[in-house]
Protein backbone atom coordinates (compact mmCIF):
# COMPACT_ATOMS: atom_id res chain seq x y z
CA UNK A 1 0.00 0.00 0.00
CA UNK A 2 1.46 3.16 -0.59
CA UNK A 3 1.60 5.59 1.23
CA UNK A 4 2.61 8.66 -0.87
CA UNK A 5 -0.27 8.63 -3.40
CA UNK A 6 -4.07 9.52 -3.01
CA UNK A 7 -7.53 9.98 -5.20
CA UNK A 8 -9.07 13.44 -5.46
CA UNK A 9 -11.86 14.44 -7.25
CA UNK A 10 -12.94 17.53 -8.37
CA UNK A 11 -16.59 17.74 -8.58
CA UNK A 12 -19.12 19.10 -11.00
CA UNK A 13 -19.80 22.05 -7.96
CA UNK A 14 -16.50 23.50 -9.13
CA UNK A 15 -15.64 22.79 -12.75
CA UNK A 16 -19.11 24.14 -13.79
CA UNK A 17 -17.69 27.82 -11.85
CA UNK A 18 -14.50 27.38 -13.59
CA UNK A 19 -12.63 27.00 -10.62
CA UNK A 20 -11.06 23.50 -11.60
CA UNK A 21 -7.81 25.14 -13.01
CA UNK A 22 -7.02 27.23 -10.11
CA UNK A 23 -7.66 23.81 -7.54
CA UNK A 24 -5.35 22.32 -10.09
CA UNK A 25 -3.12 25.01 -9.04
CA UNK A 26 -3.35 25.08 -5.67
CA UNK A 27 -2.86 21.34 -5.34
CA UNK A 28 0.46 21.39 -7.40
CA UNK A 29 1.61 24.38 -4.81
CA UNK A 30 0.64 22.32 -2.14
CA UNK A 31 3.80 20.14 -3.35
CA UNK A 32 1.39 17.39 -4.68
CA UNK A 33 3.00 16.06 -8.56
CA UNK A 34 0.05 15.18 -10.97
CA UNK A 35 -0.07 11.19 -11.62
CA UNK A 36 -2.96 11.11 -13.82
CA UNK A 37 -5.40 13.78 -14.86
CA UNK A 38 -8.84 12.43 -16.34
CA UNK A 39 -12.59 14.40 -17.35
CA UNK A 40 -15.36 12.66 -17.24
CA UNK A 41 -18.78 12.50 -16.38
CA UNK A 42 -20.40 9.70 -14.74
CA UNK A 43 -23.34 8.17 -15.08
CA UNK A 44 -25.84 7.87 -12.46
CA UNK A 45 -25.24 3.89 -11.95
CA UNK A 46 -21.35 4.67 -11.73
CA UNK A 47 -21.73 7.20 -9.16
CA UNK A 48 -23.53 4.76 -7.20
CA UNK A 49 -20.68 2.48 -7.66
CA UNK A 50 -18.37 5.16 -6.66
CA UNK A 51 -19.94 5.93 -3.62
CA UNK A 52 -21.11 2.43 -2.99
CA UNK A 53 -19.97 2.70 0.99
CA UNK A 54 -22.34 5.42 1.56
CA UNK A 55 -25.27 3.33 0.27
CA UNK A 56 -28.33 3.86 2.75
CA UNK A 57 -27.37 6.96 3.77
CA UNK A 58 -30.05 9.97 3.86
CA UNK A 59 -27.84 11.80 1.14
CA UNK A 60 -26.92 8.62 -0.91
CA UNK A 61 -29.48 10.22 -3.56
CA UNK A 62 -28.58 13.75 -3.25
CA UNK A 63 -24.79 12.51 -3.57
CA UNK A 64 -25.06 10.46 -6.47
CA UNK A 65 -27.25 12.82 -8.34
CA UNK A 66 -25.18 16.08 -7.89
CA UNK A 67 -22.04 13.81 -8.87
CA UNK A 68 -23.18 12.62 -11.93
CA UNK A 69 -24.74 16.07 -12.58
CA UNK A 70 -21.42 16.87 -14.42
CA UNK A 71 -17.83 16.81 -15.50
CA UNK A 72 -15.64 15.96 -12.86
CA UNK A 73 -11.70 15.76 -12.62
CA UNK A 74 -9.99 12.82 -11.76
CA UNK A 75 -6.62 13.33 -10.27
CA UNK A 76 -3.81 11.03 -8.48
CA UNK A 77 -1.47 12.87 -6.52
CA UNK A 78 1.78 12.25 -5.56
CA UNK A 79 3.17 13.54 -1.98
CA UNK A 80 4.96 12.24 1.00
CA UNK A 81 1.81 11.42 3.77
CA UNK A 82 -0.65 12.31 0.78
CA UNK A 83 -3.71 10.77 1.91
CA UNK A 84 -3.55 12.89 5.18
CA UNK A 85 -1.77 16.49 3.43
CA UNK A 86 -4.25 16.42 0.96
CA UNK A 87 -7.35 15.95 3.00
CA UNK A 88 -6.27 19.16 5.19
CA UNK A 89 -5.48 20.73 2.10
CA UNK A 90 -9.11 20.53 1.10
CA UNK A 91 -10.53 20.92 4.76
CA UNK A 92 -13.99 19.80 6.67
CA UNK A 93 -16.63 18.17 4.19
CA UNK A 94 -18.57 21.08 5.29
CA UNK A 95 -17.19 24.10 3.48
CA UNK A 96 -18.94 26.59 6.40
CA UNK A 97 -16.41 24.63 8.89
CA UNK A 98 -13.71 24.15 6.59
CA UNK A 99 -10.46 26.04 7.78
CA UNK A 100 -9.41 29.46 6.16
CA UNK A 101 -7.75 29.09 2.93
CA UNK A 102 -8.64 25.41 2.66
CA UNK A 103 -10.13 24.40 -1.27
CA UNK A 104 -13.49 23.72 0.35
CA UNK A 105 -13.67 26.95 2.74
CA UNK A 106 -12.37 28.91 -0.48
CA UNK A 107 -14.52 26.94 -3.51
CA UNK A 108 -17.36 25.20 -1.70
CA UNK A 109 -20.78 25.87 -1.55
CA UNK A 110 -22.53 23.43 0.58
CA UNK A 111 -22.04 20.11 2.10
CA UNK A 112 -23.32 18.24 -0.99
CA UNK A 113 -21.66 20.77 -3.61
CA UNK A 114 -18.32 21.05 -1.45
CA UNK A 115 -16.03 21.19 -4.66
CA UNK A 116 -13.49 18.24 -4.06
CA UNK A 117 -13.29 14.89 -2.65
CA UNK A 118 -10.46 13.28 -1.25
CA UNK A 119 -9.97 9.74 -0.45
CA UNK A 120 -9.53 8.76 3.59
CA UNK A 121 -7.41 5.87 3.87
CA UNK A 122 -4.24 4.12 1.48
CA UNK A 123 -6.36 1.44 0.68
CA UNK A 124 -9.44 3.74 -0.41
CA UNK A 125 -7.09 6.07 -2.62
CA UNK A 126 -6.49 2.82 -4.35
CA UNK A 127 -9.74 1.23 -4.92
CA UNK A 128 -10.78 4.95 -6.24
CA UNK A 129 -8.04 5.49 -8.38
CA UNK A 130 -8.78 1.96 -9.85
CA UNK A 131 -12.25 3.28 -10.78
CA UNK A 132 -10.92 6.02 -13.08
CA UNK A 133 -7.82 4.81 -14.59
CA UNK A 134 -6.06 1.57 -16.08
CA UNK A 135 -2.67 1.08 -14.33
CA UNK A 136 -1.34 2.26 -17.86
CA UNK A 137 -2.64 5.32 -17.31
CA UNK A 138 -0.91 6.38 -14.07
CA UNK A 139 2.23 7.85 -14.21
CA UNK A 140 5.69 5.57 -12.66
P1 LIG B 1 -15.29 13.14 0.35
O1 LIG B 1 -15.48 11.65 0.52
O2 LIG B 1 -16.11 13.71 -0.81
O3 LIG B 1 -13.86 13.56 0.28
O4 LIG B 1 -15.86 13.86 1.62
P2 LIG B 1 -15.66 13.48 3.15
O5 LIG B 1 -14.82 12.26 3.30
O6 LIG B 1 -15.25 14.73 3.83
O7 LIG B 1 -17.15 13.15 3.54
P3 LIG B 1 -17.93 11.75 3.49
O8 LIG B 1 -18.51 11.51 4.83
O9 LIG B 1 -17.09 10.67 2.87
O10 LIG B 1 -19.13 12.11 2.52
C1 LIG B 1 -18.97 12.03 1.13
C2 LIG B 1 -19.64 13.20 0.49
O11 LIG B 1 -21.05 13.09 0.70
C3 LIG B 1 -21.61 14.38 0.83
N1 LIG B 1 -22.30 14.48 2.11
N2 LIG B 1 -23.48 15.02 2.21
N3 LIG B 1 -25.32 15.30 5.33
C4 LIG B 1 -25.08 15.45 4.02
O12 LIG B 1 -25.87 15.98 3.28
C5 LIG B 1 -23.82 14.96 3.49
N4 LIG B 1 -22.85 14.36 4.21
C6 LIG B 1 -21.88 14.07 3.31
C7 LIG B 1 -20.48 15.39 0.73
O13 LIG B 1 -20.42 15.87 -0.61
C8 LIG B 1 -19.26 14.56 1.06
O14 LIG B 1 -18.13 15.11 0.46
MG1 LIG C 1 -15.16 10.48 2.19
Amino acid sequence: MDTNRTFALIKPDAVRNNYHGEIILRIIQAGFTLKAMRMVKLSKFDAERFYAVHKGKEFFDRLTTFISSGPVVALVLEKSNAVADYRALIGSTNPHDAAEGTIRNLFGETITQNAVHGADSDENAQKEWSFFFAQKDILD
